[in-house]
């Protein structure tokens, strides 16, 4: 529920801050619609004297952007942008996190993660149309999202200035519910009981009652995967074709990657699978409990994963594991304007070439098992590990590679026994 209060335009006291020039400044505001964001329209307005741009930028996050648009006209905002960038996200960014099977802590897809320079990327692109000289953001002091967007805005465009109203103005929860009214700005009636962040890779849910470890997360905090003990009686399966590393096609029908990531996250969420809990280190040092939704992400990188180990030498798959948790690790910290994040993917990309073939999941009440493997660049070879009379493989030979491969290790062992 929603209610609205008139707005009262308030005199801007341009002595406030000596810096201000007299023809106003313009701030591009990173504006999601919520309190914090409308808060910060007329406190950027007032403290700073800066005309206010309003941008958001669409994922796949599902929202209502006309309604955000009109709030952000209502609350003060001299002009809105919505862009929609789910396509650049796809092909620019979730393609490249399949690729490294990105994960963090070896759980967490990294939607937010991916989500955010691209984000930052657009709030730069419309600071130039705009001639603005700063973009802001509405993340706090304490968590990554700051990290990413600032690292990223400065790689761009080093002469912005990026402001982080959230981190200076230390407003307590009813102080800025009391600024925001003083301002005519419409409060939600119910407070949010999470801090949400969600686009077409995933949902990220934070705070509330999750913040106590030992309790279990309520069922009011998941959208998108269905509780596993209400999910389906019976399994789902999927056939998911991947073309050089990329999913390419669902039960055999050739579609576009957002297409298949929105199919897999409805039916592998409608079967309980995706769901994410664990302790996160964020970069600023916090532990934090984190709950994800990500049932296409998880899905999609599981089967990514089984045939990388069909068609990659295990001398491949030992290396790439730590490419890609060093191409996971640059990417939560912020740095995706980093070099090596294109060095990484150079080697990714070199590996993906022959990570063609379809990978058959099973889908039950939150279980995921990947259940069948094809690809024509499969090194499995049937001949070679059978134990039936059709091997092609003279287990004779496996005596002399033993007696040399455990040299070393067995004069080791004999060394320690006489010390
Ligand atoms: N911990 C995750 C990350 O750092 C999710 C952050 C979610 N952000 C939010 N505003 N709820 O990427």
């Amino acid at each position: 529920m929603v209610y609205w209060t008139k707005i009262v335009k308030k005199h801007i006291n341009l002595s406030l801050n000596s810096r201000i020039p007299m023809t106003k400044q313009k701030v591009v505001l990173a504006y999601s619609g919520g309190l914090d964001t409308s808060v910060m329209i007329k406190w950027l307005n007032e403290k700073y004297g800066y005309e206010v741009v309003t941008a958001i930028v669409d994922l796949g996050q599902g929202e209502d952007f006309k309604a955000i648009e009109d709030k952000a006209y209502q609350v003060g905002a001299i002009k809105h942008y919505t862009i929609d960038a789910k396509e650049e996200f796809v092909d620019l960014y979730i393609s490249k996190a399949v690729k490294a099977n990105g994960l963090y802590q070896g759980k967490y897809p990294l939607s937010t993660a991916i989500g955010r320079p691209l984000i930052v990327k657009k709030l730069v692109e419309v600071a130039g149309m705009e001639n603005a000289a700063a973009i802001a953001h509405g993340c706090t002091g304490k968590g990554n999202d700051q990290v990413r967007f600032e690292v990223t805005a400065r790689a761009l465009n080093s002469k912005l200035n990026v402001l982080a109203p959230v981190r200076e103005w230390n407003l307590n929860r009813d102080e800025e519910i009391e600024y925001a009214m003083r301002h005519g700005i419409p409060i939600e009636r119910s407070a949010k009981k999470y801090s949400i962040d969600q686009n077409l890779w995933g949902r990220s849910i934070e705070g509330g009652t999750l913040e106590d470890p030992m309790s279990e997360p309520e069922e009011d905090v998941y959208e998108w995967v269905t509780p596993p003990s209400k999910a389906p009686d019976s399994p789902s399966y999927l056939e998911i074709g991947f073309e050089g590393g990329l999913p390419v096609s669902i039960d055999g029908d050739k579609e576009s990657l957002m297409s298949i990531i929105s199919k897999v996250n409805k039916e592998a969420g409608r079967n309980g699978v995706g769901l994410i809990d664990h302790i996160e280190d964020r970069l600023v040092g916090i532990k934090s409990r984190e709950v994800y939704e990500c049932p296409g992400s998880i899905t999609l990188i599981e089967a990514h994963k089984a045939l990388e180990k069909m068609v990659l030498t295990r001398h491949q798959l030992s290396f790439k594991e730590l490419a890609d948790s060093e191409w996971s690790r640059l990417v939560y910290f912020g740095l995706w304007s980093d070099p090596l994040r294109s060095d990484l993917e150079a080697f990714i990309d070199s590996t993906q070439v022959r990570v063609s073939g379809k990978v058959r999941v099973k889908m039950y009440k939150g279980s995921l098992a990947v259940v069948g493997l094809q690809s024509s660049y499969s090194l499995y070879d049937k001949q070679l590990s059978t134990y039936g009379i059709d091997s092609k493989f003279d287990q004779k030979s496996s005596a002399g590679f033993i007696e040399i491969w455990g040299l070393q290790s067995r004069v080791a062992y004999e060394v320690s026994k006489k010390a």
